[in-house]
């Protein structure tokens, strides 16, 4: 898809499909502009009630005899005057998106001009706008015989006033990095399990820094691991025919001693429970157990795209989870990497088993000034704040603020929930310094309370993306999130 900033007289572009933001108590600049060439032929539209002014909403004229569009797309902002909310518009662009993707239009127009949005300015409109037209088109059809037909749209133009040209195109360059990551992100979810193993996601983690000059990936195998004590992370793919890999995608595009921020990404590429094993009924979903790396890789993806001045690592702890004969049984203890010994009293625990020497590496190898895992760690999670919001864990009240901004920012929505010594207690074992599971009530605060005892002085913050990775049913896929959160995140970090 091609995007485009322009300016100019709305009613006299030639395009396929000239979209028209409205309000029922005002007309924007573009929509008077129209209604004026038209003699008033658009507020008589308007006003004959075929479109309700939701936003989201939308009422298509297939033909635009006033202007020099072919059709015209009208949609709803909101009955008022006033300066619409972000949420209204965002529906707005996305029933936009939907609507295009359903024409035989190659090209449109969309009218931003005169659109206000409270408290956020022409480059956040043309991100969004961006953004859910990137979402919308997304396709993986690349494992059917008969792919059927793309949608026919390939070019979209923001019109914007001149003077906010340069803000539009900011907005625009972001808004395609983004989405870019994102849909990398959801391609990489979207993949079934015997395509996207450990191997596959190392390998494209080399195929990314090619000809990147700021981009250096390392990748550690099994015996490199085994070297540095990570039994834990092991533990996890020992019956696995999928070796288990250890990725850094290593950024540099700040000063050579800044200390990096490390996202790092629960990679398990498929997730059988182990010896644990779940239950049989939707466990294909399990193939979506790496979508915290696929984040990672997602981001990586977009910040290379904007080519950030800061370092980041990108990390994926890699492994498939599978029951065999030489599998972790419920009471091995394994000694992680830190030195610390678990008593896996649940192999379906394993997540957080890989990301605890993980995160060892990541505080002992790159200092850094703070680290964000990213994992579909708890079924939990679900339970606690649905399929609508992350969660979030952390050891620094700075490090939530910056993330809980970021999660604003890009409407990409994330909750804190607690941690704490009571919380800690469940994770006693009588054999071992702790176990890997701490019972059901308040499970996504246990597992971080257990990922918290990696971490040592570092600021870090955990997201657990269970609920929000992917969604289930008729339109089962991946969202890519968090990546808008994670590249807003970093991109805060450059204003400060
Ligand atoms: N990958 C799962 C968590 C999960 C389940 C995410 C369903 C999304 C949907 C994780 O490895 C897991 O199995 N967690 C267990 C932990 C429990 C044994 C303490 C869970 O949530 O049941
Ligand atoms: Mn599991
Ligand atoms: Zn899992």
């Amino acid at each position: 898809m091609q995007f485009v900033i322009k300016s100019g007289a709305v009613e006299k572009q030639k395009t396929a499909c000239l979209v028209l933001p409205v309000q029922k108590a005002k007309l924007s600049d573009s929509a008077q502009a129209i209604n004026d060439a038209g003699e008033g032929a658009l507020a008589a539209i308007l006003k004959r009630g075929d479109l309700s002014f939701k936003a989201g909403k939308t009422l298509l004229l297939q033909h635009s005899p006033e202007t020099a569009a072919d059709r015209m797309l009208l949609a709803a902002l909101s009955e008022k005057a006033e300066a619409i909310s972000e949420a209204d518009f965002i529906k707005m662009a996305k029933a936009t998106a939907a609507n295009l993707k359903g024409l035989t239009a190659k090209d449109a127009t969309i009218a931003l001009e005169g659109v206000e949005v409270k408290g956020r300015d022409i480059q956040w409109q043309a991100r969004q706008m961006v953004e859910a037209v990137i979402y919308e088109f997304y396709r993986f059809v690349e494992y059917k015989s008969e792919a059927g037909e793309a949608p026919a749209l390939t070019k979209v133009t923001l019109l914007v006033d001149r003077k906010h040209t340069d803000e539009a195109s900011a907005g625009k360059d972001q808004g395609l990095a983004i989405a870019e990551g994102r849909n990398l992100a959801r391609r990489l979810g979207d993949m079934p399990g015997n395509d996207c193993h450990p191997t596959y996601l190392a390998e494209l983690a080399k195929e990314m820094a090619k000809g990147q000059s700021k981009l250096t990936t390392k990748v550690l195998g099994e015996a490199e691991m085994t070297k540095l004590g990570m039994h834990s992370l092991l533990s996890v793919g020992q019956a696995s025919v999928q070796e288990s890999r250890l990725i850094m995608m290593e950024y540099k595009g700040g000063k050579k001693n800044d200390a990096p921020v490390v996202l790092l990404g629960k990679g398990i590429t498929f997730d059988t429970g182990g010896i644990s094993l779940k239950p049989g009924a939707g466990m294909d979903e399990m193939k979506y157990d790496m979508c915290g790396s696929a984040s990672v890789f997602g981001a990586m993806q977009a910040i290379v795209a904007m080519g950030l001045e800061m370092n980041v690592v990108g990390m994926v702890a890699a492994a498939e989870n599978m029951p065999a004969g030489n599998a972790s049984r419920p009471g091995d203890i394994v000694k992680s990497m830190s030195g610390q010994t678990i008593e896996i009293l649940n192999t379906d625990a394993e997540g957080r088993l890989v990301l605890c020497d993980a995160l060892t590496y990541a505080g002992e190898t790159y200092k850094p000034k703070a680290i964000v895992d990213i994992a579909t760690l708890t079924g939990a999670c679900i339970i606690a704040l649905g399929h609508h919001i992350t969660g979030l864990i952390s050891n620094n009240d700075d490090l939530v603020d910056e993330l809980m901004t970021a999660s604003k920012d890009a409407a990409d929505k994330a909750w804190q929930l607690p941690m704490g010594e009571e919380f800690q207690a469940q994770l006693d074992s009588n054999f071992a310094d702790m176990a890997n599971i701490g019972g059901r009530p308040a499970g996504t605060i246990t597992a971080g309370c257990f990922l918290s005892r990696f971490v040592e002085d570092t600021p870090w913050a955990h997201l657990d993306i269970a609920g929000t990775a992917w969604t289930s049913g008729k339109n089962k896929g991946a969202t890519g999130r968090p990546v808008p959160m994670l590249v807003q995140y970093l991109l805060n970090q450059l204003e400060k």
